[in-house]
């Protein structure tokens, strides 16, 4: 058997990425000498959560990693996405926000459909993906696909968001607190949903999050950021679990876990 990952250039790689917004006296560093790695594994997509205080610079990584200005360009320093420095937005990477971000004036079968609509494919092909996206995605096609936005619930508008970036099949998904204005049932529905696609996907997934729990039971890695300018302070591996989030999420060992990183990260924060 050969081991091909050495010659598979890095999913995404940041090298030394400081960025600073603004000039002179209005100058504002955001976050300092981020360094990681997530390598190109053959047959499983690396789950990345990244933990952080509000305002140490999550969404500026994740934005530099999509190529969005103002975040992009880096300061100093090289993102690398599959081995070449990103020089803008691409199909290869997705996003995922927290607020909703579906056009309201659009149906929802119209709403997962629209990149597919941007890459110029034809209405009755493109619909019959969408429909199949909003079977996967736990919504009813028969009922939901000629909704709005506005008629649907939080965790369905999620729902509808998702499905719209993973119908283009994008290798990096980049979802930025996705869930957390969701009620707790929801919650873990959704993030057994994303377990889901996500294993079939192969996808790389990065997903913020406030809650710890969330990202140990999601992560295979956690990094803990430090408060702003922002660097990675710490990283964990974590053990995959395959069942419910529901049921793991009560079980002792997960707490453990969880009671682990809590401790980390106090530790982090306490001033030298
Ligand atoms: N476009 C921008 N211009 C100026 N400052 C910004 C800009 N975007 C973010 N910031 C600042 O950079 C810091 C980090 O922001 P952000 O990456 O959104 O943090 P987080 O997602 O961790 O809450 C914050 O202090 C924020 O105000
Ligand atoms: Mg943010």
């Amino acid at each position: 058997m050969t081991d091909n990952t050495a010659s598979r250039p890095h999913v995404v790689e940041f090298r030394n990425v400081s960025k600073t917004y603004g000039e002179g006296t209005r100058a504002y560093t955001a976050i300092k000498n981020v360094n990681f790695v997530v390598e190109d594994r053959p047959d499983h997509g690396e789950f990345v959560a990244i933990l952080g205080p509000s305002g140490c610079g999550k969404s500026t990584v994740f934005r530099l990693i999509a190529g969005l200005s103002p975040q992009h360009p880096p300061s100093t320093g090289q993102v690398l996405v599959f081995g070449k420095p990103v020089n803008g937005a691409g199909a290869d990477r997705g996003m995922v926000f927290q607020d909703y971000t579906s056009f309201d004036h659009l149906r929802v079968i119209d709403n997962i459909a629209f990149g597919l609509e941007c890459r110029g494919v034809p209405l009755t092909e493109r619909r019959d993906q969408a429909r199949l996206w909003i079977e996967k995605m736990g919504l009813n096609p028969a009922t939901d696909a000629m909704k709005f936005p506005h008629e649907l619930s939080g965790g369905m508008r999620q729902r509808v968001a998702i499905a719209r970036t993973l119908i283009l099949h994008p290798r990096i998904i980049l979802m930025d607190e996705p869930f957390g204005a969701l009620d707790p049932g929801t919650r873990y529905a959704m993030q057994d949903l994303l377990v889901k696609l996500w294993r079939e996907q192969q996808a790389t997934v990065f997903f913020i999050t406030h809650s710890i729990e969330e990202a140990v039971y999601l992560g295979d890695r956690v990094l803990i950021m430090s408060r702003a300018p922002g660097t990675i302070l710490h990283e964990l591996r974590m053990e995959h679990s395959t069942r419910p989030a529901r049921d793991v999420q009560r079980e002792p060992a997960f707490l453990e876990a969880v009671f682990k990183v809590r401790d980390i990260i106090e530790q982090l924060e306490k001033p030298a």
